[in-house]
């Protein structure tokens, strides 16, 4: 090697416009409002009465990590991932510190904790395993409404972070973007099934296995959240509606962490309802006037159009066919395709997300020991590539960032070992659980091989798309 080797580097979330948080292409005017009203019911703001001066929706609490769906869901417009005080389109620091003291009686503060910071990204926190030493893998809210002024009463105490954290007990998981996931909501198992059976031997050379998540209720195949553990988005919103804000509703209608606390149930259940008055005797209201918020979150998503690439350059359209000749995309599949939809615009919709929504064994390095449905401690869906191009913090604990190298940090973490003993014997999984290999080494080893230059080109069309 001669003279100094280039350093390629992430060139940092694009700027311009955001390129996702309106209303798919094609829906025809009455789909559209109905996304529009429903954009601004993710925007609304909890307080526990709803009687606090614009927070006027109704049931934050007992526990809770945001007022509102777009607290976290944030950048680059409402819909997307964790926002930056200084990078991206939105440019506002963690709301998460706030809530520490935001309508807060005099002196009854809680804790931000150490994890959560202006700069950092958006999080929420799961305990690993029980005191009893069984399997926890549960969110456990920031906060609680304890000390807020519209809960004087209520008596519910913030969880000691910082013993769990010193025990070695605490994984984070940051917010995926929502943009587009009509989309994928709507690819038929066997669609994902052909695509994975189309790479099967391609795979296979590279040490990449890939199998799918599955509901124990219906049996098909569960498409959301980091291990693709959640099976629609109206699912997921009445989850996200009760776990992250405590809003209970018609899908969770039971308030969790009131064990052991008094004064904290302070209004009737479900808190988010149908509005059964407006639809009585003739129709009088629009659907999202009649519809519960979480009818409206899951619109909002599955209305909304998936990000638009803006790969031009010469050096993206190399970087594409890297991405291509090394292998990244056996997992972050290109192209999948919708089936039959009855929503203007969706139906048999040929679909960008780079992602193939199967689950993957990424060993000891990323490994956060939580089994979600069929998904093991180390197993994670591929993250969908659509929109990385403006997104601040990356994997599922949002531990790649612009603090350390962001879009690089991220692939060279695809890359561990295990070093539990049952893989120093040769093993292939170990006693833990987790893989001895992760399925992306090979590919990653690839990456190492590229010259700067075709790594850079890499980047760039990461942050074309
Ligand atoms: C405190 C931050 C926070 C708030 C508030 C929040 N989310 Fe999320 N959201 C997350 C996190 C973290 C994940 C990833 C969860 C996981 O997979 O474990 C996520 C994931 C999702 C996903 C899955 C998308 C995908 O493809 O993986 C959907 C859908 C979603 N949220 C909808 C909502 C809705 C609707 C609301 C409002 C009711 C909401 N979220 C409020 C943090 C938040
Ligand atoms: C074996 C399957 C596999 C291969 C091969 C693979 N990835 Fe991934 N990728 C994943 C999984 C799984 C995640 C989520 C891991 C996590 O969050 O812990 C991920 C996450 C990412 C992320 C972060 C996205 C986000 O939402 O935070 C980026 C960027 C990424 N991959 C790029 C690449 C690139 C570039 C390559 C090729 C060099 C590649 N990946 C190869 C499976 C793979």
């Amino acid at each position: 090697m001669s003279g100094a080797v280039l350093a390629q580097s992430d060139p940092g979330p694009r700027g311009g416009a955001a390129s996702a948080g309106g209303p798919a292409a094609g829906l025809g005017s009455d789909y559209t409002s109905l996304f529009n009203s429903s954009r601004q019911r993710f925007q609304e703001i909890d307080s526990v009465s709803g009687a606090i001066a614009g927070e006027n929706g109704v049931g934050l609490g007992p526990t809770f990590n945001a007022n509102s769906c777009v607290s976290c869901h944030a950048q680059p417009a409402a819909g997307g991932s964790s926002p930056h005080p200084t990078l991206g389109q939105v440019r506002k620091s963690n709301p998460q510190v706030a809530f520490a003291t935001l309508d807060r009686l005099s002196g009854r503060s809680q804790t931000v904790p150490s994890f959560i910071t202006a700069a950092g990204p958006v999080r929420e926190a799961r305990f690993i395993a029980n005191p009893d030493g069984s399997a926890d893998g549960g969110v456990h809210a920031l906060y609680t409404i304890a000390g807020r002024i519209d809960a004087p009463s209520c008596t519910a105490a913030q969880p000691d972070f910082a013993t769990q954290l010193a025990n070695g007990n605490v994984i984070f998981r940051i917010p995926t973007p929502t943009f587009g996931l009509g989309l994928i909501e709507n690819v038929p198992d066997d669609a994902l099934r052909a695509n994975l059976a189309a790479t099967a031997s391609a795979r296979a050379a590279l040490g990449i296995g890939g199998r799918f998540n599955s509901s124990g209720n219906d049996g098909t195949i569960t498409r959301f959240g980091w291990k693709a553990q959640n099976k629609s988005l109206l699912l997921f919103a009445g989850e996200a509606y009760n776990v992250e804000q405590g809003v209970t509703n018609e899908i969770f209608g039971n308030e969790r962490g009131l064990t052991g606390t008094t004064g904290c149930a302070l209004n009737p259940t479900p808190e988010d309802n149908s509005n059964v008055r407006l639809s009585t005797g003739s129709f009088t209201g629009s659907l999202s006037a009649m519809s519960s918020d979480l009818v409206n979150f899951a619109f909002f998503m599955r209305l909304s159009a998936p990000p638009a690439p803006t790969t031009v350059t010469a050096s993206e359209q190399n970087g594409r066919a890297v991405f291509a000749s090394i292998g990244c995309n056996l997992c972050h599949s290109t192209t999948l395709q919708t089936g039959a939809s009855p929503y203007p615009g969706q139906s048999n919709a040929v679909i960008h997300p780079y992602s193939d929504v199967g689950l993957h064994h990424m060993s000891a390095g990323l490994a956060d020991f939580v089994s979600q449905g069929s998904a093991g401690p180390d197993e994670f869906r591929t993250a969908p590539l659509w929109g990385v191009g403006q997104r601040i913090f990356f994997l599922h604990d949002g531990r790649s960032g612009p603090a350390n190298g962001g879009l690089v940090h991220a692939i060279r973490q695809h890359k561990s070992f295990s070093l539990d003993l049952l893989c120093l014997l040769g093993g292939s999984v170990g006693s833990d659980g987790v893989s001895c290999s992760s399925e992306a080494n090979a590919v990653v080893d690839n990456y190492s091989a590229l010259s700067a230059t075709q790594k850079q080109d890499l980047l760039n069309f990461l942050r074309s798309l």
